[in-house]
């Protein structure tokens, strides 16, 4: 690197793992992929995505990881050193973690709220008809929230690669397998009677989630479930935002990138299945199928703590695991969107770590206000492409996942594609003599399958 100063590296390679997966597992395990899978037929999903994972998403990752592990960049510097031509990819990509800390800040602020709340006792409170919404309404407390959860990761991206990242992900990711597999296991041992009689059991809410449903299968709805796996495959690999080309810099030229990119795909997928395991048959036995249509927010600050307010007494204890694991989550995600942006600033303007560090955080929080703001005094709403009504958060999150990831992603396809050759990618995986396999079906996939499905997603979440 440019004044010889070292690059900072991962110790071995089950540090990049962990840290990759720490980056892939977030909130979307959790509060989407769940939802996906019981809308679209429930195996059928699962298979759909798995195939997925091994072919798309194997692409688009091994392709970031390599292109930071040959360029030795960050995300903002690396487009530009493969092709002087494409820098402004480059920018781009640095653009969209840039968009995406700030809102991602504010919602991590949300579960350290409900993790507070049932850390006290008060799991009941969080339960309550309106609890959320009159809590996003307030002009203060979000605000708080938020930069405790900023705080945490500007602290862990400032200690560095080594005694930063790589040790919290250690630490984080293991607890976290951990937490997901005793409530995975608790929640298949539960039933409930409603006020009506009706008792639903945990095992039922599980058929819901894996057995296939073939039921009134047409192309059109097949077509439907693609694009919906592929959609929450692409966000979920933390793909198109630079997160990975900057941890691919910091793996050693030794490290075999292959394993690695199956180990890291088994994680997320591992944790998003499990999460439905967690998340499904709760729902469905303590809230029967309606309470089954909610995602995202809605899912998770007012369906779950209803669920577990209506498991008793035990409800408290399991809201804690819940919530502490979504933190260490959206913790480790979060931890990961600031590096891609951190690194990018060391790189160009050579700055010291501590100070791109601190830089960066003073733009979260200044946007971050604006997040939190959005919800009260500085409330609107504006209609999106894709039909619904936004927010400040919600037009952030339409313009870096929807607009700009597809770009990234496409112009990634065609510039390793048609203008540097996979043969780049495919040498730089194999220079360590490890074979990369799946060869042949990878060049098929950067040059026209990849960016002709990535391009249909994108028309698709334009609404057209
Ligand atoms: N991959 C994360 C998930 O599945 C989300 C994420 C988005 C992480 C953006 C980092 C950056 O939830």
């Amino acid at each position: 690197m440019e004044k010889g100063v070292k690059r900072n590296s991962f110790s071995g390679s089950i540090g990049f793992v962990l840290a990759a997966a720490g980056s892939a597992v977030g909130l979307g395990n959790i509060w989407r992929f769940p939802y996906l899978a019981a809308k679209d037929g429930g195996g059928m999903f699962l298979v759909i995505y798995i195939i997925l994972a091994l072919t798309f998403g194997f692409t688009l990752l091994i392709t970031e990881v390599a292109i930071g592990r040959r360029t030795k960049q960050s995300p903002l510097m690396a487009y530009g050193k493969l092709n002087k031509k494409w820098k402004g990819l480059g920018v781009i990509t640095c653009l969209v973690p840039v968009i995406i800390m700030p809102y991602y800040c504010a919602i991590g602020g949300w579960v350290v709220k409900y993790l507070l709340a049932y850390l006290t006792g008060n799991g009941a409170n969080a339960a309550q008809d309106g609890y959320f919404n009159s809590f996003i309404s307030e002009q203060t407390e979000p605000i708080i929230m938020m930069l405790i959860f900023l705080c945490a990761v500007a602290f862990v991206v400032f200690r560095g690669v080594n005694k930063g990242i790589e040790l919290f992900s250690k630490i984080l990711m293991p607890i976290l397998l951990i937490f997901v597999v005793i409530i995975s296991i608790f929640s298949l041992t539960i039933s409930h009677t409603d006020d009506s009689g009706v008792t639903r059991t945990g095992m039922q809410g599980l058929g819901i989630y894996i057995i296939p449903d073939f039921n009134g299968m047409t192309f059109q709805r097949f077509l439907t479930i693609l694009l919906d796996a592929m959609g929450q495959l692409f966000f979920s690999l933390s793909v198109a935002m630079g997160i990975m080309i900057a941890y691919g810099s910091y793996v050693h030229d030794d490290a075999n990138l292959k394993s690695s990119i199956n180990q890291i795909e088994i994680f997320d997928t591992v944790v998003a299945f499990l999460a439905g395991i967690m998340i499904i048959p709760a729902v469905y036995t303590f809230a029967g199928t309606e309470g089954m249509g909610a995602s995202g927010p809605g899912l998770m600050f007012v369906t779950m703590p209803k669920v577990f307010n209506a498991m008793g007494s035990i409800g408290n204890v399991i809201g804690c695991l819940f919530f502490a694991m979504v933190l260490f989550a959206a913790l480790t995600s979060a931890i990961s969107i600031m590096e891609a942006i951190v690194s990018s600033f060391m790189d160009k303007f050579h700055l010291s770590r501590s100070k791109a560090t601190a830089i960066e955080t003073v733009i979260s929080i200044a946007a971050g206000l604006v997040v939190c703001l959005g919800y009260n005094a500085l409330y609107f709403e504006l209609p999106l492409p894709n039909g619904t009504m936004a927010q400040v958060l919600d037009i952030m999150d339409y313009v870096s996942n929807n607009i700009l990831m597809s770009l990234v992603a496409i112009g990634t396809c065609i510039l390793i594609g048609w203008i540097v050759k996979p043969k780049l990618i495919v040498d730089e995986v194999e220079k360590t003599g490890c074979k990369m396999g799946r060869k042949r079906l990878y060049t098929v996939m950067i040059k026209f399958i990849a960016p002709i499905l990535l391009a249909v997603l994108f028309l698709k979440s334009l609404g057209l």
